[in-house]
């Protein structure tokens, strides 16, 4: 397999869609470092995957300061490499989505820097990482930084920046054969946050969605495609899976 040997560092691996991509890149002969905070959920999916030498779990909390050093430090001190860095991470302060009026003027900078600024120090720490290996960072953002909606003005705001952020630094990075992209979900069924969502906004969005909402394993074969040596001439896309609910 063209993938084996390298190592992906999935940030958020512990999660939904994270999960999903640890294992479908471990089932294509990846490493996968699985990042997350609670350490249950974690060895979870470390255990799923087999553990051993081919995946291992880090615990770092991404609102501390110096996470992404310590995050990307601890990964190639473990593995020697970083070929792939996957940002699936999602961080949930109260008052960021819902009518703009209603929303919580306090929380939307601390958001930011969890989520954009997050993006920027990781992409520092993994930057001469990838360059050494021609790598990929991939960051996941969400449809309300692409399509406009109600309740979504702090949450599409913070992803418009990370999709700024990804399509500038791609241009730049290529030139160090790093590539760079984001997935952008909108509704995924299965997952934390459709379960936080609630089933009536889930039905009302799968109406919508002419090919049926996508979960976690629909997206992750994605993911690591954009990882691989058949996407290695592409860089700087958004791509949006949502079942064709936007367009
Ligand atoms: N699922 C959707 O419907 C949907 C829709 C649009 C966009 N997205 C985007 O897709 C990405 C992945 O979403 P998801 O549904 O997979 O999210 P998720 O299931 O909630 O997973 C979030 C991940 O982030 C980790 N995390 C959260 N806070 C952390 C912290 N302070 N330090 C370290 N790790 C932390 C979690 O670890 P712990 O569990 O250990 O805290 C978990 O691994 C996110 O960027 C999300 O915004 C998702």
């Amino acid at each position: 397999m063209a993938s084996a040997g390298k190592v992906m560092l999935v940030a958020g691996g512990s999660g939904s869609i994270g999960s999903a991509i640890a294992r479908e890149a471990h089932r294509q002969g990846w490493t996968i470092a699985v990042h997350g905070r609670s350490a249950e959920k974690v060895d979870a999916v470390c255990a799923a995957l087999g553990c051993g030498r081919t995946a291992e779990g880090f615990l770092v909390d991404i609102c501390q300061p110096s996470a992404a050093e310590t995050l990307v430090a601890e990964v190639v001190e473990q593995f020697g490499r970083i070929d792939s860095v996957i940002d699936c991470t999602a961080t949930g302060p109260g008052g960021i989505t819902g009518f703009f009026a209603q929303t919580d003027m306090q929380a939307f900078g601390s958001f930011l820097d969890v989520s954009l600024c997050w993006l920027e120090r990781l992409a520092h720490a993994a930057y001469p990482h990838l360059a050494s290996e021609g790598g990929t960072l991939i960051s996941f953002v969400s449809d309300a930084g692409v399509f406009a909606a109600p309740r979504q003005t702090l949450i599409g705001a913070a992803r418009a920046g990370a999709i700024g952020f990804i399509r500038n630094f791609a241009l730049e990075a290529a030139r160090d054969n790093i590539r760079a992209h984001c997935i952008s979900p909108s509704f995924v069924e299965g997952s934390e946050s459709a379960r936080k969502m609630g089933s009536d906004r889930m039905a009302k969005a799968a109406s919508r969605a002419g090919l049926g909402l996508p979960t976690a394993e629909d997206i992750a074969p994605l993911a690591v495609f954009l990882c691989g040596e058949g996407a290695r001439k592409m860089t700087g896309q958004v791509i949006s899976i949502n079942g064709g609910l936007n367009a």
